[in-house]
């Protein structure tokens, strides 16, 4: 009897329990879906203020005249070999062609032109209303070394076009933004433009070797006037088109902070002798265990814990399906986001702090057991670790007190610009990208390379890494890379991009959110 109702009870309870369980499911199920179809970052904002004076045409005569300006520009051979060899000859060539195509940027009463370290430039242009937080763009004159050899469609500092592309080294680092800026400041001018909000532009010569001489120059000068910026905009990301997996459409991604980096050396002491008594382990394997677990021991995943996060939810509504689903329901589906992306290497390093073994030394003779192995491993940093922090965890995973662990050198990830609503520096890049490239969905993303901006955190909060080239795919590969090249096309708009940029930021504040 007792049994009988226990049976009961527990039947009953069973389904009530199993009830439970479907309903959960069939909520959740429904909760799924109606995001998907529903779900969209609302960053909407009221009616911008009109602060375009001058409508951004191109004649024919100026397509032409900035096609062989930009020309000009690429075929000079601003090589950066190492910090200590530049080639001095072409920087200085550089300084006559740009006082040479650019007249008005250098004869206006408006702007003000410094050379800095003798090759930097620095730009102060002035604006109508003193009381207006001035702005700074950046570019760089340097390029990476490039080698015919490799295998150039077109020789490197040819500037040849094929194809309705400009092929060299410094088509698209970053030769068209600095050319652009100045080309768009050119023609505003000579079309009469006064801007009301001061602006600075920044060219340095020696980005490619870490910008000492050039950015860090720039930035004492600045400092030492008590300059404070309303946001700096440079080199960066681009605009990607067909690269991101199940998204419909191009993206423009808005570096709103860069990656940090750390050069550690591993090395291992023994004692030197002869190969025919070997000991048990020797230097070279000792150091080969180390490295082995540092691959096979990557750092942790840290989606979520970055900006990267947002780049996919305001990105959810322009991805097919069955993207769309996982991106806007990160709430649900993060691992399972966090695991596609560590499957590539570009996406990868995103979502954790990298480890790249570049240097392995050890041995020199056939027959002598080595005393000493050395090896170079470069970690580039996510934006939630400091060098601090991947250091113990290097020393924690290799856990080997044979293998001494130094920091040849490093720098923590930079900080985080803001990207929200009220940003005026992101949100008139945004409103930028809008006005030139409609069909364009704007995100904020993070810089994986470096570059002259992480100098400038103390005269702004607010620093965003980001140029308007197309980037299809194959793009990235000419990226310091062989057949660097521009579309003709494009360096117009980027041009057109600046001098829609530079009017847009005459506007006194951004406007208030839509609700
Ligand atoms: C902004 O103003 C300019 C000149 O006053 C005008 O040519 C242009 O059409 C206006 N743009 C918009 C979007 O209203
Ligand atoms: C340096 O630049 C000059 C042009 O100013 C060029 O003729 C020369 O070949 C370049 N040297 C090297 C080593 O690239
Ligand atoms: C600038 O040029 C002058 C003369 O050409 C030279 O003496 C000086 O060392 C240069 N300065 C830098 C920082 O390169
Ligand atoms: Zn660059």
């Amino acid at each position: 009897m007792k049994t009988k109702i226990t049976k009961k009870t527990l039947l009953k309870f069973l389904i009530i329990l199993l009830t439970i369980a479907l309903l959960s499911v069939l909520i959740l199920f429904l909760v799924v879906i109606g995001r998907t179809f529903t779900f969209k970052v609302n960053t909407e904002l009221e009616e911008w203020e009109n602060t375009t004076t001058i409508y951004p045409v191109l004649s024919p005569e100026q397509r032409k005249e900035l096609l062989a300006n930009f020309k000009e520009a690429i075929q000079i051979p601003t090589v950066s070999f190492s910090e200590t060899q530049q080639n001095m000859s072409a920087l200085h060539e550089f300084n006559l062609l740009l006082r040479r195509v650019f007249p008005k940027v250098f004869s206006s009463t408006l702007v003000q032109h410094e050379a800095i370290s003798n090759y930097s430039h620095l730009f102060t242009v002035s604006g109508s209303d003193p009381y207006l937080e001035p702005y700074m763009l950046l570019a760089h004159i340097d390029v990476v070394p490039a080698d015919e050899a490799d295998g150039w469609d077109a020789p490197p500092f040819s500037a040849k076009e094929i194809n309705g592309f400009v092929y060299g080294r410094g088509t698209i680092d970053d030769k068209q933004c600095l050319m652009g800026i100045l080309q768009a400041l050119e023609y505003l001018l000579e079309r009469g433009y006064t801007p009301r909000r001061s602006f600075y532009i920044g060219l340095g010569h020696d980005e490619e070797v870490h910008g000492l001489h050039g950015a860090v120059n720039i930035v004492n000068l600045l400092k030492s006037r008590g300059v404070k910026l309303q946001y700096v905009l440079d080199e960066g990301l681009t605009i990607m088109d067909g690269i991101v997996d199940g998204l419909n459409g191009p993206a423009a991604l808005i570096g709103v902070s860069e990656k940090g980096q750390a050069t550690v050396k591993l090395s291992v002491s023994g004692a030197p002798g002869h190969s025919s008594m070997p000991p048990k382990q020797s230097s070279i394997g000792i150091l080969a265990s180390a490295v082995r677990s540092l691959e096979k021991n990557r750092m942790p995943n840290l989606f979520g814990h970055g900006p990267e996060r947002a780049t996919f939810e305001q990105l959810a509504h322009k991805f097919g399906m069955p993207h769309r689903m996982v991106m806007a329901n990160l709430w649900l589906f993060s691992s399972l986001l966090s695991g596609i992306l560590e499957g590539q290497p570009d996406t990868n390093a995103f979502v954790r702090t990298t480890t790249a073994v570049t240097i392995f030394n050890s041995g020199v003779k056939i027959n002598v057991m080595p005393a000493y192995a050395e090896a170079f491993v470069n970690f580039r940093i996510h934006s939630a670790q400091t060098v601090q922090e991947v250091l113990k965890l290097i020393e924690s995973t290799i856990s080997d007190k044979r293998v001494m662990v130094e920091l040849v050198k490093g720098f923590n990830p930079l900080p985080i610009s803001s990207y929200d609503e009220h940003t005026f520096g992101y949100q008139i890049i945004k409103k930028t990208v809008q006005d030139v490239f409609p069909e364009v969905t704007v995100t904020p993303s993070i810089c994986v390379g470096n570059t002259d901006s992480r100098h400038y955190t103390e005269l702004s909060p607010d620093i965003y890494r980001f140029a308007p080239s197309w980037y299809k795919p194959g793009d990235s590969a000419r990226f310091h890379g062989v057949n660097e090249r521009i579309g003709i096309q494009n360096y117009e708009e980027i041009v057109l991009f600046y001098f829609q940029l530079i009017q847009n930021c005459d506007i006194r504040n951004v406007p208030s959110p839509r609700t």
